[in-house]
């Protein structure tokens, strides 16, 4: 996932080769085709909840994006931390661009002006309605709700805009926050990855896979 993507491994958007990643190269692959590309990626209208405003990503919010997805406590469970303020602008570029190829919608999760996550639903795939859900928050606004209030949000979007069925989310077993977050959003723990992921500490961890089905969102109201 952002925790997103974490199980995907792809090329980085700079090129080099990432120990973990999330994403395909960048757009126009078999599914830009499949899907249309532009035409069948709906505009993104800033949203407002009552903290946060979620809005497309630019790539001058490199700054604030450098924060914590430079920030390894951050991103233990999660991609690479990006090295530089060079890095992170072709990796906004990179979501930029797969948006744009109608295989992911993320947004920038803004508090008073302030950059302080992003959260997305990539691997996008239109013909199944189906997408996954990724996050991260910089640590020092972590435990406030955000992620539950964005979370909350990109749902929505995801079962009206996108018109998807199926949400799912993939996450370390030991990721206890991202868990946590997930089953406050109603995911349904479906099933686990057994030693699926290689992390830092040199032990292989087990990942959970989450889903969530647009009729168990609508009843959840
Ligand atoms: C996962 C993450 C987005 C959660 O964001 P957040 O803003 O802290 O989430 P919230 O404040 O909305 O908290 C969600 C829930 O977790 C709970 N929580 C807080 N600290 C916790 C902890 N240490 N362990 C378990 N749950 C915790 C909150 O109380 C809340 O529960 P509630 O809804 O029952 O009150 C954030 O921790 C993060 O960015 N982590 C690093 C990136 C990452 O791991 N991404 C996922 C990779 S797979």
């Amino acid at each position: 996932m952002t925790g997103d993507e974490r199980l995907e491994r792809p090329a980085r958007p700079d090129g080099r080769s990432a120990r973990r990643g999330g994403v395909r190269g960048p757009a126009g692959g078999p599914e830009a085709a499949l899907t249309g590309g532009w035409s069948r990626v709906p505009s993104v209208q800033p949203i407002r909840t009552d903290r946060l405003v979620l809005r497309e990503p630019r790539v001058d919010d490199a700054g604030a994006v450098f924060v914590f997805r430079g920030d390894p406590q951050v991103q233990r469970y999660n991609d690479e931390p990006l090295r530089t303020l060079q890095e992170t602008e072709a990796f906004i570029e990179y979501l930029l661009a797969e948006a744009a190829a109608g295989l992911r919608r993320h947004f920038a999760l803004e508090v008073g002006g302030t950059v302080v996550g992003l959260m997305g639903l990539h691997s996008w795939q239109p013909r199944h309605r189906r997408a996954e859900l990724g996050y991260d928050i910089a640590k020092e606004h972590w435990g406030r709700g955000y992620g539950t209030e964005a979370g909350r949000a990109v749902l929505a979007f995801g079962f009206t805009a996108m018109r998807l069925h199926r949400i799912h989310a993939r996450t370390i077993a030991d990721n206890d926050r991202s868990v946590h977050l997930l089953q406050s959003l109603g995911f349904t723990r479906e099933g686990t990855l057994r030693e699926s992921s290689l992390e830092d500490d040199g032990r292989f961890h087990d990942s959970a896979l989450f889903g969530l089905l647009r009729s168990e969102w609508a009843t959840a109201g």
